[in-house]
């Protein structure tokens, strides 16, 4: 039986998640995919109840899933905990222990929601592209890292970013594959003017690329591809880069689509396996209040059934239903605009199980 651990997190981790459920309970019943799942804890939560952000128990229970879905982690109450303690090294070891190297980030313009972006909706309206970010390797993971004191008695911070060339390579090839299901154009995207690692970065894409001749591919200097995103978004097919600049555009390119609470991402290892988490965070200053937006953990799990159980009808149904609740004009805070009517959290949930049917 196909299995799935869910953690559901801190914040509105818990609410989102409940609603992803209740649309992935109605599709297992529809399409017959035997889909089981079982929750386990990551994040503050885990801190709370282990000690840990990342308990030995919920690691080996991903290791034995065939997918994982995830809500989100972090809050205030976690933030003066010692560093390596955090709700985010939960997250970051996950990542890590699993080898989830690729993370796939699909900023789409629903065109009902061009209105509640703060763009043009002429700059905007058909944007669909995809940020490849690679997530387990770069200036998060790289060593040494930490913070010192100086002989002067000066406190001082440093990380490393380091990449090896199979890392690129294995991270270049995702996106090269993934291009050539969409509009063939790769950007690759670097600091090769100042930084030594993605001069590197530059050379192995470029070498890369010659096994994909179908492929077109371009290099863009990250404060460009940063300008680009908010000036002409269109231009963009795939945008592959490494670790940080991937987090930061990511983000950059979710508000494109109105708000990053639609943003779904999977994060897949060597064999597709893979861990589904909407791109946004715990958001603690709204959770419990019924107000977030469900809508991207709803698209990570049909991300999930897509990419990891290849149930593609299934995955399509919950983006089609997601389209339709958007077409009547249900909206939650983050996506509202004149003329259409907000909505709670539940109520999206609900709406969308509604869609399905
Ligand atoms: C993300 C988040 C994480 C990251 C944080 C929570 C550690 O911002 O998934 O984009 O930086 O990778
Ligand atoms: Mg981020």
């Amino acid at each position: 039986m196909p299995h799935i651990v869910i953690l559901a997190g801190d914040g509105i981790g818990p609410e989102i998640m409940e609603q992803a459920l209740a649309v992935l309970a109605r599709v297992n019943q529809r399409f017959e995919l035997g889909l089981t799942w079982e929750h386990h804890l990551l994040g503050g939560c885990a801190i709370d109840a282990a000690g840990v952000p990342l308990p030995p128990a919920t690691l080996a229970a991903a290791k034995a899933a065939d997918a994982i879905l995830l809500g989100a982690v972090g809050g205030p109450r976690w933030e003066s905990i010692e560093r390596s303690l955090r709700p985010e090294r939960g997250l970051l070891a996950i990542r890590a222990e699993l080898g989830l190297f690729a993370n796939l980030r699909p900023a789409l313009l629903y065109p009902q929601l061009a209105a509640a972006s703060t763009l043009k909706p002429e700059v905007v309206s058909g944007l669909d592209l995809l940020i490849v970010r690679e997530l387990t390797g770069g200036i998060y993971f790289g060593q040494p890292r930490g913070v010192r004191i100086l002989d002067n008695g000066e406190r001082e911070g440093y990380n490393t970013d380091v990449y090896r060339e199979t890392e690129i390579q294995r991270i270049a090839r995702v996106a090269f594959d993934l291009a050539r299901l969409r509009n063939r154009r790769v950007l690759s995207v670097d600091k090769a003017n100042v930084l030594e690692v993605t001069e590197l970065w530059k050379e192995v894409v470029t070498e890369v690329a010659k096994d994909y001749p179908d492929v077109q591919l371009s290099h863009m200097y990250v404060d460009n591809a940063a300008m680009q995103l908010v000036r002409a978004p269109k231009q963009f097919d795939v945008i592959v880069t490494g670790n940080l600049f991937g987090d930061i555009l990511s983000d950059e390119a979710a508000m494109l689509t109105g708000s990053i609470g639609m943003l779904p991402s999977a994060s897949l290892d060597a064999q597709g396996k893979g861990m589904y988490e909407p791109c946004h965070g715990s958001a603690p200053d709204i959770a419990g209040k019924d107000v977030a937006n469900p809508l991207a953990t709803i698209l990570s799990a049909a991300m999930m059934l897509r990419y990891t159980f290849h149930q593609e009808a299934a995955a399509q149904a919950i983006e089609h239903a997601v389209g339709k609740v958007l077409d009547q004009g249900w909206r939650t805070a983050d996506i509202l605009s004149a003329g259409t009517q907000r909505v709670g959290t539940r109520e999206m949930g609900a709406a969308v199980v509604a869609a399905l049917e």
